[in-house]
């Protein structure tokens, strides 16, 4: 098995602290071809959340999926990790589909759920979006998931139907008080990314 160790610059912590209403996670960026975690967190969504966050039914993601979902790099495709007690809970990513737009989406595996998690992963990926010059948001979910909704709706991206989904892109504005320390999870996006310069944006 690989291991994969984010290190951080001496002075700085390779993860957020995220104080959640009973308890802490941690957030940090994954790193290019990091599967375990999102294993973990694949495997703890029951198939309603898979039907959630992956718009139909999955007993298990392709090869193909795995290959997408482990090409980050920090910059056209940033994710980011929260772990509770050294175990995987979720992961919010967004992947850049033009110079400042970008699409969205998150899962926090059932057993974490209702605890924060989602908020605070929402916070840090919007975070690093803003610092990284991306200005519109674009997502897409089931009518039925209110929770993912009232989410993005705190962000600014107003989702309609379209074509039996839900679908938006909005100018994005960060949650009104912050969830995460900002700086830090900047500061911490810009050392993991491997490559590529900032886009300019109007
Ligand atoms: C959507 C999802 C990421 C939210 O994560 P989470 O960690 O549960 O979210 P939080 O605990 O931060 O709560 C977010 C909001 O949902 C509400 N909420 C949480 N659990 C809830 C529940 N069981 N019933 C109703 N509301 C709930 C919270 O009160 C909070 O609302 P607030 O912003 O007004 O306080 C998570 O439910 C999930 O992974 N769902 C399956 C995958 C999915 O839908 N992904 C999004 C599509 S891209």
């Amino acid at each position: 098995m690989t291991t994969f160790a984010f290190t951080a610059p001496l002075g700085l912590t390779p993860y957020v602290a995220v104080p959640l209403i009973d308890g802490e996670a941690r957030l940090r960026p994954l790193l290019h071809g990091e599967l375990d975690p999102q294993q973990a967190v694949f495997d703890g969504l029951s198939s309603s959340s898979r039907v959630d966050r992956f718009l139909t039914g999955l007993d298990k993601l392709t090869p193909g999926m795995w290959r997408t979902l482990t090409d980050v790099d920090g910059h056209d495709h940033v994710a980011w990790l929260a772990t509770v007690d050294g175990h995987p809970a979720g992961i919010a990513r967004f992947v850049r589909v033009g110079p400042c737009t970008a699409d969205i989406a998150f899962e926090v595996t059932d057993e974490h759920q209702g605890r924060g998690i989602g908020t605070a992963l929402l916070d840090a990926v919007t975070t690093v979006a803003a610092a990284m010059r991306i200005r519109r948001l674009q997502a897409a979910a089931l009518g039925t998931n209110r929770r993912s909704q009232h989410l993005l709706a705190r962000v600014g991206v107003t989702l309609h139907p379209s074509d039996g989904l839900l679908e938006g892109e909005s100018l994005f504005h960060l949650l009104d008080e912050p969830v995460v320390d900002r700086p830090a999870v900047v500061r911490l996006a810009f050392e993991a990314r491997s490559h590529g310069p900032l886009g300019r944006c109007a």
